[in-house]
């Protein structure tokens, strides 16, 4: 109701039909309930897909259409939907209102308030209703709609938006009485770059409102408003909540007419930001340093709730906190966020919490309280209101705790805008972690209108900086930094939302802004004099956070940051090629085609030796070489691989990876054919690594993979989120490759899959169900005990499915048939659950070779005992760098080391050696 609707598209799926396919269908739009009046007519057609279809229609204001779908099958035969809606707001017509703004001190936070007295009975009511700040509206004492935080936050010098909300079952014939409090929230508090007073959004509050009451225009906000000011005496995002209960004044002060510029306020874009969940406290801990600390058991975003019995007058505050140290209370973390809520009680007994901030936390102080009560305690938890698609479950309990971390730095940090972290002075939409994560995102969550108005918001912050993509959107007063990888934001998600959602209207929306970046890059190649094929000036980030960088306070990793740029650029170009050959721009295809082979090209010539070789050699490096297409000859491509796995053996099978690499490396690992590397890298419970926090009790996230040491103590304070989901983008490749599901290329939003499961010991089992744009899929997988795998999936009607299985020869019985496929490639599975079962071939699961490290083959006890024996000087062979080595290049250092040869590692000896450890698995 009331959303901004620059394309409209209509989709639909198909349940419980037997049949495989639908001869045709139809999608009506109507103007009335009665359905008399047709706006749109789609006619009966094979044409029209479940999938986005396209409607057009000329809106009308304050208009709500109907619409239904029919579809018929090869009989003939008609089935119906049952009849939808949707509603537009004020539309071009705008308010009526007039922004109001208190005649009191900007610092004082206001109620505003009208009393209105209307004639006849209600049949609809809608209140049109936004603000500079943010609030919630009460209509005679009542909450208007469930949503918090509005108006919520977007580029607020294009933009402010105004909600909708049916307010028709809550006026009364006779006198009424709206409310509204209003809070700083994002747009008027310190919201922004560490809290400086320079970055603050607005300065003042205003309030711009019209309630339509059967049609017409009943009330509006204009200077017969008047004002009180709040029980809330602070609010802020960063530093939390006071809120004052005997404030109790029944003073009415005026309101002025403010300077809010009408043009500026538009229909939503954003999702409703609502309480979502509600968790209980674990424990009530008492610290060796005598505090009352409230332990949520999960590190969550939003509030705490509690029943408050105290005294008139008695003052108490809760403290918010992620971690604990030395037993005790700590946010040091938070650096300048005070992420605090105070309250002074009235005497009455009731339930309080903040309501227009929120905190990231696991841990609450109280302080103040005259009791401890666990059961007056509640975690209520705030997120914008998206819908859970996807689900995967292993039968590996840390490997579950991850995928549970994941999700809940998703719901962290998705209020609203794509934040980095939810709790320290930041809270920030950085581009390039919300790029980073989209994938998974978009798998876990219906994000599509999500990212739809965080990329309407990319889009209008660049028609302030000539293309530039921020490296924060909103922006908040600084528009003028950006980086590689942040800011391929505006072409890479609306690229995954494509493919993930099969949507093209998103590519049509967003064309400008990635034609916006790519341009901004070209123009600072032309200003600053470097090569156009490459991105070789201005400042990056890098592989931020990369373990293989020297430097602590500007961690941008190890691998060139010009590679990295023109990599980027390489990987930009090429989306926005395939994205105007989708959008039938033909001119526009040829001319970024030829452009993406160009910056390619010159990559090749800066980066690579004559013979193919990269020289940069890191991780990162040889990840981007292979994932965004610049190593395309097939015999290079080889090397690079090769390269690749060298050198994650030669750093000890860890990762060194930061933003860039991290996201990437197991997609390209399994693109080397390496899964169980992939595996090996995921299921390590060592820093650096996934499951390291997860050793560590970790509920969420972490920005950095040591961002506590394993003692529990935090290893930094500067910056230091314990709520990061970006390093949580593995999951896309835990969808794409663990059970194996990806749109084929023209099967964006899942209508044409690939089914492939890269399968292992390590998760033994493993459970997918995903709701696409095309219905939901589930696949289920087990190695069973007699080495056999069991394999189910369920494909959606009307979708198709290419299932390729692993390490299958011979007979496979599909659905309880037996049959031979060639190497487990069965093609055009449709509709419905499909049972396979087969033999697994011995390899899969990956074997010992020469070419792993020594440090590596020791680690088999049974290996170590053998090469011990076979080559007794290798135990004097400790040193990392040595063990990092293959034996046979081992077998190849120089005799004044006091090894090689002299180690007795012959040509015989390893052949010999191999033929022993080819035989025992991984
Ligand atoms: C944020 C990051 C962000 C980075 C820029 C940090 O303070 O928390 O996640 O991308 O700055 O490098």
């Amino acid at each position: 109701m009331g959303y901004l609707l620059k394309t409209i598209t209509a989709s639909y799926l198909i349940d419980g039909a037997e049949d495989e396919e639908t001869d045709a269908a139809r999608i009506v739009v109507y103007e009335d309930e009665e359905l008399q009046q047709i706006v749109f007519d789609t006619g009966r057609s094979g044409s029209v897909r479940g999938m986005a279809t396209r409607i057009h229609i000329e809106l009308k204001p304050r208009q709500r259409y109907y619409w239904k779908v029919q579809v018929w099958d090869r009989m003939g035969r008609c089935t119906e939907s049952d009849t939808a809606w949707f509603e537009t707001g004020l539309l071009s017509g705008g308010f009526r209102g007039q922004s109001i703004t208190p005649d009191l001190d900007p610092s004082v936070q206001p109620i505003y308030i009208k009393s209105f007295t209307l004639e006849q009975p209600v049949k609809t009511a809608r209140l049109y209703i936004t603000c500079l700040g943010v609030y919630e509206a009460f209509l005679n004492g009542k909450r208007i709609g469930d949503e918090v935080l509005a108006p919520g936050i977007t580029a607020y010098n294009h933009y402010i938006q105004y909600q909708t909300f049916d307010v028709s079952d809550m006026l009364l014939e006779g006198k009424n009485l709206l409310e509204v409090r209003a809070g700083d929230g994002w747009y008027k508090g310190m919201y922004g770059y560490r809290q400086n007073e320079k970055y603050r959004q607005g300065k003042k509050f205003e309030l711009l409102a019209d309630l339509y009451v059967n049609g017409a225009c009943a009330l509006s906000s204009d200077c017969s408003w008047k004002v009180r000011k709040s029980n809330i005496i602070m609010s802020d995002i960063y530093n939390g909540e006071f809120r004052d209960d005997t404030v109790d004044e029944k003073i009415y002060f005026p309101v002025r007419e403010g300077l809010l510029d009408k043009r500026l306020v538009k229909e939503r874009l954003g999702v409703p930001v609502k309480q979502k969940e509600i968790i209980s406290p674990v424990d009530i801990i008492r610290t060796p340093a005598g505090e009352i600390v409230l332990d949520m058991g999960q590190n969550m975003v939003g509030w705490v709730s509690f029943f408050c019995r105290e005294k008139v007058g008695h003052k108490i505050s809760l403290e918010y906190g992620e971690v604990l140290q030395n037993g005790c209370f700590y946010n040091e973390n938070y650096r300048t966020a005070k992420a605090r809520f105070d309250y002074i009680s009235d005497g009455a007994e009731k339930k309080i919490s903040a309501s227009l901030c929120f905190f990231g936390f696991r841990y609450v102080r109280l302080s103040g309280f005259t009791e401890v009560h666990i059961e007056d305690f509640q975690g209520e938890v705030v997120y914008s209101d998206l819908n859970r698609t996807g689900e995967i479950r292993t039968g590996n309990e840390m490997l579950n705790q991850l995928i549970s971390n994941i999700l809940w730095s998703q719901k962290g940090n998705f209020l609203d805008i794509p934040t980095d972290c939810p709790q320290r002075d930041e809270k920030l939409g950085w581009t390039g972690d919300a790029q980073i994560f989209s994938g998974t995102a978009c798998l876990n969550m219906d994000c599509y209108a999500f990212f739809r108005k965080y990329l309407n918001d990319i889009a209008l912050e660049q028609e302030d900086t000539g293309g530039l993509v921020p490296q924060v959107v909103p922006s908040v007063g600084r528009n003028e930094r950006t980086s590689t990888a942040w800011g391929d934001a505006a072409l890479i998600i609306p690229w995954k939302m494509y493919r993930y959602y099969g949507d093209e209207s998103i590519l049509e929306e967003q064309y400008d802004s990635m034609k916006g970046w790519i341009d901004y890059i070209d123009h600072q190649n032309l200003v600053n004099g470097t090569n156009p094929g490459l991105w070789q000036n201005g400042f990056h980030y890098g592989d931020w956070l990369a373990l293989d960088g020297g430097c602590y306070h500007m961690p941008t990793g190890g691998t060139d940051i010009y590679y990295i740029s023109s990599a980027f650029f390489c990987y930009s170009v090429e989306i926005i090629a395939k994205t105007a050959e989708i959008l039938g721009k033909e001119e526009d295809y040829k001319r970024y085609s030829n452009k993406a082979a160009e910056v390619r090209a010159a990559i090749q010539n800066e980066y690579f030796t004559v013979n193919g070789n990269l020289c940069i050699d890191t991780q990162t490096a040889y990840i981007i070489a292979l994932e965004f297409g610049i190593v395309e000859n097939e015999v290079q491509r080889e090397l690079i691989k090769k390269r690749f796995i060298e050198r994650i053996r030669k750093d000890g099978y860890t990762l060194k990876t930061g933003f860039v690499g991290t996201p990437l490396i197991l997609n390209a690992l399994s693109d080397c054919g390496r899964s169980d590397l992939a595996y090996k890298l995921l299921l390590g419970n060592e820093y650096p690594g996934w499951l390291y926090p997860v050793t560590l009790g970790a509920t969420t996230m972490w920005e950095r993979w040591n961002a506590l040491n394993p003692d529990g103590s935090m290893s930094d304070t500067g910056m230091n989120s314990l709520n990061h989901y970006a390093n949580g983008s593995v999951q896309e490749w835990m969808y794409c490759h663990m059970a194996g599901i990806c749109p084929k290329e023209d099967g964006a939003g899942f209508s044409k899959v690939v089914i492939k499961p890269e399968i292992h010991p390590g998760i033994g089992w493993l459970d997918l169900k995903l709701q696409t744009m095309a219905g939901g899929y589930e696949i289920f997988w087990k190695i069973k005990e007699d080495c056999k795998l069991y394999f189910r999936c369920r494909i959606p009607f009307g979708a198709c499915a290419d299932i390729m299985l692993p390490s299958a020869e011979g007979n496979i019985s599909v659905n309880g048939i037996e049959g031979t496929y060639h190497e487990g490639v069965i093609c055009g599975l449709r509709n419905g659950v499909h049972e396979i079962e087969y033999r697994l071939r011995k390899d899969y699961r990956a074997y010992y070779s020469l070419s792993d490290s020594v440090k590596e083959l020791v680690s088999n006890p049974k290996i170590k005992g053998f090469l011990y024996d076979k080559v007794p000087m290798l135990c004097h062979t400790d040193k990392a760098e040595i063990q990092n080595m293959t034996l046979p290049e081992m077998s190849k250092l120089p005799f004044f080391l006091g090894i090689g040869n002299r180690l007795g590692l012959e040509e015989l000896v390893l052949k010999e050696i191999e033929s022993y450890i080819k035989e025992i698995p991984k």
